[in-house]
């Protein structure tokens, strides 16, 4: 006799969860994961190059990517879907200068913000709701990402010799303090 059914609780339910918005939340999932890796590799330039402020900034945001990611996962999973997690792309490591550095955090956040735009695309398209409301968040989210990523560009830009530069390193952190903090849960 089969013992499937004492197995029969972990199975998942039936995905309530349109295909077209189930590969869209997947996707942006794994870009997370891979935004966080990349944030990683930002970090790991800045500490070498003894830009330890940069290279903290870097490893947090590297924190709040994998959150994103995982805030997608639970939707998913609490949707009954099993997510795929996928390889992950070796991240850019190769910077001349601390400018390429800024200018490819705002490039990577422009993509996530293109990104979360498919899904609630993708969720408007299927009527999903949930998943509508779940971008609403993001969407939010993005706007601060935006927001400090164009400022650390123009920041670094205005550093133009070695002490100014220096300078910025140590209250990079304080500057963009305002537009890293993640947007609240709505109550
Ligand atoms: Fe998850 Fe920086 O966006």
């Amino acid at each position: 006799m089969s013992d499937c059914k004492f197995y029969s609780w972990i199975i998942m339910p039936k995905s309530k969860i349109p295909q077209k918005v189930v590969e869209e939340l997947n996707r942006q999932f794994n870009q997370e994961l891979a935004a966080a890796h990349s944030y990683l590799a930002l970090s790991v330039w800045c500490d070498v190059r003894n830009l330890k402020g940069f290279g903290k900034f870097f490893v947090k945001q590297a924190g709040e990517e994998r959150m994103h990611a995982e805030r997608i996962l639970k939707h998913l999973t609490d949707r009954g879907v099993t997510a795929e997690v996928t390889a992950l792309p070796a991240p850019k490591q190769e910077f001349k200068t601390l400018l390429e550095i800024a200018q490819q955090a705002q490039a990577q956040e422009h993509a996530n913000t293109l990104g979360i735009n498919a899904v609630y695309e993708a969720a408007v398209a299927a009527k999903d709701f949930p998943a509508q409301v779940l971008m609403h968040w993001f969407i939010n989210e993005q706007v601060e990402e935006e927001d400090w990523s164009t400022e650390m560009v123009e920041r670094v830009q205005a550093a133009t010799c070695a002490g100014s530069q220096g300078d910025l390193d140590r209250h990079i952190e304080r500057y963009l303090e305002q537009e890293v903090r993640e947007v609240p849960d709505e109550k």
